[in-house]
């Protein structure tokens, strides 16, 4: 099938055809998608779009279907996802000591986290590629997406986790959109090398960001954070990174909008990774392109990953992008959550790691305090109740809850009662 785009290895430039059940090169180098952009729509046709009843122009990934993947539209399986919002309010911006900042909820997603814009197109191609059945490895997010949308467009999923290690609100969503699951007794890296073993031997479908078509449909992001900005590009965007495949996809995205002229500069980037899982920042602050795997630890189980798939790509993005590597403490990322939370915005731990990083950076004189700040946060608050309520109810283990929210137990009397209420 001819298709107006090709998959190029990311180490050795070698081709390959576009539409193809292909995730690596034969030298072992993860896959690009290289487009030839025949025709690319106006940023007022953007707009456009956003304010129409058409399904495809609605999601906020099909919009851009001419940068993101032109796949023929009836392969496309869509839950509209993106249209999420651009918070402008001031409890994040006074916490991270900044004039402004501004967070992109990815958490508002169909299935709660930014997984949806990639994954919408790695199961709209395995339909256009007549697959039957897609799998990943997930530390919860992935697999919850792949999961509805596999079941979404009548495929078979298989979710491979490493046990005891995802959030509950996650395992909740594989097990009810009936996929599959693997509780792996082992970590997340076990897991992904798994997976690929066992797509290769059973001819199924992979959707890990190593998919090349999940990194197209998740540079939508961008895209929709600049159409939220009106096309006025930030000076930083900051987000988490595990997988390393969404600033891989974010960059990406937006150097293709650059050099079409749709975007007239590019952002800084900066790249927060969690202490205990962080051989990125290790490697970019050795001036390093090599990846180190390490034994991953954080409560921000997301990004509980040692050995990331997108490591060499994502160097690439964050060099093109004059971007920066930074970690945060555990503590940093409860401490920055609890303000998160209490503005009213609320995300998950590994998403607020974007406004202690940002933080952190602005601390450290890397990003001036009166810049045009905004941050992707990646996951919604419900994911992972049992950190919120730990912390709230100072349970957590080794950690100190400085912003507690602790429940009142009291009485089942009115004085009781209206002894708590009046001491607030
Ligand atoms: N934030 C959240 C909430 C995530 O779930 C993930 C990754 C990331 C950030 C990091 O993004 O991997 O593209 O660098 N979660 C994956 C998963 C690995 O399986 O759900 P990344």
């Amino acid at each position: 099938m001819s298709v107006p785009w090709k998959l190029a290895c990311v180490r050795c430039d070698r081709t390959y055809e576009g539409m193809a059940t292909r995730y690596r090169c034969d030298c072992g180098g993860t896959l690009d998608v290289i487009h030839e952009h025949t025709s690319v729509p106006t940023l007022a046709e953007f707009d456009q779009r956003r304010a129409s009843n058409d399904p495809l122009n609605r999601s906020g990934v099909w919009r851009f279907r001419e940068l993101v993947l032109p796949l023929a539209s009836e392969f496309i399986v869509t839950r509209g996802e993106g249209n999420t919002t651009l918070y402008d309010h001031p409890g994040p911006a006074k916490y991270a000591g900044v004039d402004r900042f501004r967070l992109k909820h990815e958490g508002e997603n169909p299935t709660a986290s930014f997984k949806d814009r990639g994954m919408t197109a790695a199961v709209s191609a395995a339909k256009q590629l007549g697959m039957r059945a897609v799998a990943c490895a997930s530390t919860g997010n992935t697999s919850a997406s792949m999961a509805s949308y596999a079941a979404f467009a009548g495929m078979d999923a298989y979710v491979f986790i490493p046990e005891g290690k995802i959030a509950y609100g996650k395992l909740s969503q594989a097990l009810a959109y009936g996929g599959k699951t693997i509780q792996i007794r082992g970590d997340f890296d076990r897991a992904m090398e798994l997976v690929q073993q066992v797509c290769d031997s059973e001819g199924i479908y992979l959707v890990n960001s190593v998919n090349p078509f999940r990194i197209e449909g998740q540079k939508a992001i961008g895209l929709e954070l600049l159409q939220d900005c009106g096309w006025q590009v930030p000076d930083w965007i900051a987000l988490p990174g595990g997988n390393l495949g969404n600033n891989t996809a974010l960059a990406k995205g937006l150097i293709e909008a650059f050099e079409l002229g749709l975007i007239d500069k590019l952002p800084r980037l900066a790249v927060i990774q969690a202490a205990g899982a962080n051989p990125l920042y290790t490697a970019w602050s050795q001036g390093s392109d090599e990846l180190v795997p390490v034994k991953a630890k954080t409560i921000a189980t997301a990004i509980q990953i040692g050995n990331p798939v997108s490591f060499r790509k994502s160097l690439r993005g964050i060099a093109r992008l004059d971007g920066v590597v930074a970690q945060v403490t555990d503590q940093e990322i409860l401490d920055a959550k609890a303000h998160v939370d209490a503005s009213g915005i609320g995300a998950e731990p590994a998403s607020c790691a974007t406004v202690a990083g940002v933080k952190k950076l602005v601390a450290a004189g890397v990003i001036p305090a009166d810049a045009n700040i905004c941050g992707v946060l990646t996951g919604h608050l419900l994911k992972d109740p049992d950190v919120v309520v730990n912390y709230h109810r100072s349970e957590l283990q080794g950690f100190d809850s400085t912003y507690a929210n602790p429940p009142v137990v009291t009485d089942a009397t009115l004085q009781a009662v209206l002894a708590v209420v009046r001491a607030q």
